[in-house]
């Protein structure tokens, strides 16, 4: 049985130790959904993914930025117009400010229509004396602490299915409809105030508004403007609905995971001899792998030997998530051993999941040190001569006070008033864009 398993490439990872995994109580149940999964449309196409894998192969070499962001866990109670287009609103303009600041072209990314999923460092939760089954995003159970609500359910594979069709419809519907047009840059700026980070917003947005004015006057054609490219990814955390939705491309015969274009390996399931691994190695996506403070270059050349063996570019992500205190002492290193080694990779920074702290019972984050991180990031490979390819953030359009600080400051006494994330804190809007502009400069410098 083991053979038959281990020779279709979609099947293998079934051989190798699966972490974090829910367990279905019933199994029965199970099949089924996936079953019905298996039959279900892609959500991507092998065309989309091939172009986001030449273009992060571009970002690799200097050649473009990327900009990935979005939530830490998507909800299906949030999956509403207006949430998802508020957060494509606020990737779109962080993206203008980084492309006019940096000359280059941005490429845009989602942690959007599919994160649902969410590994935790304890398969349980203990609340006044009684212990459930941990949250593990609205893909497995429901936050909520009951005993019915915690227990993995199937169906929610669907959930997350159609939850991600829907956002994928709005996403392409505002991407290529024209709604995203960057002459409608101005229309963007919701709630205007007196904030910094909005104030030099606007300032660019006359900026542009000016150029393109003069565009106009010298006969630019401007229908490509209305296009935008806008990818999605998210932690290819749940192996049974990511093999389910693995397909293979008719024109080339070669697999394909159709949830997202690019899929990452987070930093607890990234064993080079786990089956998270083994199942990204059969297909052609862009796939990144989280690298945290204790990685070893070791790791990274036996993550690569079975990720990347052949070195293309653009299919390998180095995303290190080391905190702000770790990244000068710890990153030369690995990049350093990369560099010798010679396959090309290209580095994002998550300044996020290396700086959270608890206060006051919330789960927080400074946003100085996520800053300070990014800056690091910038410093180290500016030093050994490397690209210093993109940056990874938890963020939503929504004004909510999860990240003490930024330039109209969320206090720690305002963390209780917009708390609402359900896993991870993640920049509001305008810690967003004010994070934008940080960067914007950094990438000029
Ligand atoms: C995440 O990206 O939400 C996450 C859990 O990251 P990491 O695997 O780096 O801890
Ligand atoms: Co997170």
């Amino acid at each position: 049985m083991c053979c038959m398993l281990t020779e279709d490439p979609k099947q293998s990872w079934r051989a190798f130790p699966a972490l974090q995994q829910p367990a279905y109580p019933d199994e029965e149940a199970l099949r089924a959904v996936l079953a019905d999964l298996e039959l279900r449309p892609p959500l991507v196409f092998a065309g989309e993914v091939d172009k986001l894998k030449t273009q992060m192969g571009q970002a690799g070499a200097g050649e473009a930025f990327v900009l990935m962001g979005g939530d830490c866990a998507e909800t299906f109670a949030e999956s509403t117009a207006d949430h998802v287009r508020l957060k494509m609103q606020t990737i779109l303009q962080m993206a203008i400010v980084l492309t006019y600041a940096g000359g280059i072209p941005v490429i845009k990314v989602g942690r959007m229509a599919g994160q649902y999923a969410k590994p935790r460092s304890s398969d349980f939760e203990e609340r006044d004396g009684v212990t459930l089954p941990s949250y593990r995003g609205d893909s497995v159970n429901s936050h909520e602490f009951t005993k019915e609500a915690r227990t993995p359910d199937p169906a929610r594979l669907l959930g997350a299915y159609t939850h991600s069709g829907t956002t994928f419809n709005l996403i392409r519907a505002f991407t290529q409809g024209g709604y995203a047009d960057l002459r409608e840059v101005h229309a963007w700026n919701r709630g205007f105030t007196s904030n910094p980070a909005y104030k030099k917003f606007e300032q660019l947005a006359a900026e542009i508004d000016h150029a393109l004015k003069f565009m106009k006057a010298c006969g630019v054609d401007f229908d490509a403007l209305q296009y935008v490219d806008f990818y999605s990814a998210h932690e290819a955390l749940l192996l049974e609905y990511e093999a389910a939705l693995t397909r293979t491309d008719s024109r080339t015969d070669d697999l394909y995971n159709t949830s997202a274009h690019m899929l990452w390996i987070g930093e607890r399931t990234r064993d080079p001899k786990g089956a998270h691994v083994e199942l990204l190695s059969k297909v052609k996506n862009p796939i990144g792998v989280k690298i945290g403070p204790n990685a070893k270059p070791e790791d990274i050349f036996a993550l690569t030997d079975k990720l990347n063996p052949e070195g293309e570019p653009g299919r390998m992500s180095l995303i290190t998530r080391m905190g702000a205190e770790n990244i000068r002492e710890k990153l030369p290193k690995l990049v350093e051993a990369v560099k010798a080694d010679g396959r090309p990779y290209t580095w994002l920074t998550d300044p996020m999941h290396g700086n959270t702290i608890t206060y006051g019972g919330y789960k927080t984050r400074r946003f100085d040190t996520i800053l300070d991180e990014v800056k690091g990031f910038f410093e180290v490979h500016r030093a050994l001569g490397t690209i210093p390819g993109g940056i990874h953030v938890e963020l939503t359009g929504d004004d909510v006070t999860e990240v003490i600080g930024g330039s109209e400051p969320v206090g720690e006494a305002d963390l209780g008033s917009r708390y609402e994330t359900l896993v991870d804190p993640r920049l509001n809007h305008q810690q967003s864009l004010e994070m934008a502009f940080q960067v914007a400069s950094l990438l000029n410098s």
